[in-house]
């Protein structure tokens, strides 16, 4: 039998997932682990670039790490474990930043978006954190990649620290490639359907968090910003409407057609809280399992122990590789 393909992504805990997180990313993450050796990682060492009050970190690491449990992610099939546990992720990185070059890291646009926005926190980890995720990614000699659009950029520079290093000493790491999911909702903006839905919105209406209770994602949907038309219809200039569709879409597995025709000659108030009502139908079993998983404490330490030594196992293997290549002594 061949061996399955591997698969390495990561998910900051800073924020509670919002559902074009879920919708676009995390549901994939669950539908791969048939069909590919998966490792997921919280990437506690990425989130302190920015500024973190440590109370609140901890508890959106221990969170985030039960809301993929609860999504579905299985810790038997995969590796699902918090970054800082694995010692490997940080040695490794120290190691590509020193066949990473100073121009290619001052042309990252996240690195430069993120300087703009805290000017007075330009910390050299912000600077290197392409880096430390090309050590994630190669650590795992990954074949694939789930990543959103904005962190192809930062992928491209794994690739390329990847190729200079099998240069220099030969086939060290796997070239990872981009997986573009075939299906995948972009999620908009309730309020603002041209930009996507963010989790650091400042309006609390734009966006839904996957832990959003009934009400809350109903009253939401409600107050979804659309048109003056009446019509449900995908149509271009019909962003708000669209994006509805598209999440309705996604959350019923019903196609535009079928949606249109199930609304025909309704208005927008019942279409509106049909979305809300499905919405909040496909986050429910989430949430329940959750709140299960978030009060069993013995379980998640459990998880993420055999995580992170599975983890370890896996990239010291590399690391070790690593090591003879570049000329190190070994012990
Ligand atoms: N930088 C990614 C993000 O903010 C998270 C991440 C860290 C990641 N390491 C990774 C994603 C490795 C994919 C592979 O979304």
């Amino acid at each position: 039998m061949e061996a399955k393909k591997r698969i390495f992504s990561g998910i900051q805990p800073t924020n509670t997932p919002h559902l074009g997180n879920y919708l676009g990313a995390l549901a994939n993450w669950v539908k791969l682990q048939d069909e590919y050796d998966c490792t997921y990682s919280i990437v506690d060492l990425h989130s302190i670039t920015v500024r973190q009050d440590p109370v609140k970190l901890k508890k959106q690491i221990n969170e985030s790490y039960a809301l993929l449990l609860a999504m579905g992610v299985d810790p038997d099939k995969s590796t699902v474990f918090i970054q800082s546990h694995n010692c490997n992720h940080a040695e490794l990185s120290w190691i590509l930043s020193c066949y990473t070059q100073f121009g290619e890291l001052s042309r990252m646009t996240q690195f430069k978006d993120k300087s703009a926005k805290h000017p007075e926190n330009i910390n050299a980890g912000l600077f290197t954190y392409p880096v430390l995720m090309a050590a994630d990614i190669l650590a795992y000699q990954a074949d694939l990649v789930p990543v959103g659009i904005d962190q192809k950029q930062h992928l491209e520079l794994a690739r390329n620290i990847a190729q200079r290093f099998n240069q220099i000493y030969g086939d060290v790491f796997t070239m990872p490639d981009a997986y573009i999911p075939k299906t995948g909702a972009k999620v908009m903006s309730l309020q603002d359907p041209t930009k996507k839905m963010s989790k650091s919105d400042e309006n609390p209406n734009a966006s839904i968090s996957v832990l959003d209770d009934r009400d809350t994602i109903i009253r939401k949907f409600k107050r979804a910003v659309t048109d003056s038309d009446t019509e449900v219809a995908y149509r271009e200039g019909k962003d708000g409407i669209n994006n509805l569709m598209s999440i309705y879409s996604a959350v019923t597995d019903k196609t535009f057609e079928e949606i249109e025709k199930e609304f025909a000659g309704k208005g927008y108030g019942d279409f509106k809280l049909a979305v809300g009502e499905a919405t909040a139908d496909r986050l429910a079993p989430m949430q329940s399992e959750f709140a299960r998983i978030i009060a069993d404490k013995a379980y998640i330490q459990e998880c993420m122990k055999k995580g992170a030594e599975k983890a370890f196992k896996t990239t010291r293997k590399t690391i070790q590789k690593v090591y003879k290549k570049v000329g190190f002594l070994t012990l």
